[in-house]
């Protein structure tokens, strides 16, 4: 596969789960906006052979270098982003749930579900949109939920996009995230205001916003729930004065609200 042919099967899944990423698209465009993608979200659990190196082989392989580490001790991850030499095409910024830091219930739930894996899935070249490999029930998913939202949303929808993340240095219609998320807001969307709307400073060389996640119908062993799936992002990079350069990594303690865009509990 080529790599217009992965994000093409990636959007495709993420706007099936994510339909306001499609509306939202459509209002760029009819603007005269041609988007383009800061980075793409993906998450896995650190165990199983489904890390972080797992979910970034296919962008490894075709070109993506590994770049920065972080670590987020109160949600309990570790997330690492790749970047191709096309600075034109959108980073992959790939976090994993510290299994080991969870309760003995919540890691016996993980633990059952990945003993679920058929031979091999680990190693699929698809495996970034695989979608869910395993029976998750809805006392699976509540448990979890208790405990953190990211394994819920893990065990609810398997491995695919968590979020797009649109550059909004590269639109030409909006002066910055202020003025994106007004016209978000009067376009019926709804913005994750946890940290407030927008997170991170100029001095952060970085700027986000996203919206609150979809919601939508899922299959938990028979049982349909509306949970929420995925959001949408928007990123506005600066320059580093140190580097003179624009800076392209992540900053922890804005990241760590944007994870909030899928917990359940709506905050305002
Ligand atoms: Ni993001």
């Amino acid at each position: 596969m080529t790599l217009a042919e992965v994000f093409a099967a990636l959007w495709s899944d993420y706007v099936a789960m994510t339909p306001q990423a499609a509306r939202i698209q459509r209002l760029f465009a009819a603007r005269g906006e041609h988007v383009q993608n800061d980075h793409v979200a993906f998450r896995t659990f650190d165990c199983a052979g489904l890390g972080l190196a797992a979910v970034a082989a296919p962008f490894e392989r075709l070109g993506y270098l590994e770049r920065d580490r972080y670590r987020f001790a109160d949600k309990k991850l570790i997330a690492k982003y790749w970047q191709h030499p096309d600075r034109t095409l959108p980073k992959i910024f790939i976090s994993e749930l510290c299994t080991a830091e969870l309760s003995p219930e919540a890691r016996a739930i993980i633990a059952n579900l990945v003993t679920q894996l058929p031979a091999g899935f680990a190693d699929r070249a698809d495996l970034p949109w695989a979608g869910r490999p395993w029976r998750c029930t809805r006392a699976d998913y509540e448990a979890l939920l208790a405990e953190s939202e990211y394994a819920a949303w893990l065990a609810a929808f398997g491995f695919r996009v968590n979020h797009f993340t649109v550059a909004v240095n590269t639109l030409t219609t909006f002066s910055g995230l202020r003025e994106l998320g007004a016209f978000l807001v009067a376009e019926g969307f709804t913005l994750n205001n946890a940290g407030g709307a927008i997170k991170g400073t100029p001095a952060d060389h970085l700027e986000q916003s996203s919206t609150r996640a979809d919601t939508v119908a899922v299959d938990l062993a028979g049982e349909t729930l509306l949970l929420p799936s995925c959001y949408y992002e928007f990123a506005k990079r600066y320059v580093d004065s140190a580097t003179g350069e624009v800076f392209h990594g992540f900053v922890p303690a804005s990241a760590d609200k944007i994870f909030e865009s899928t917990d359940v509990a709506t905050t305002t």
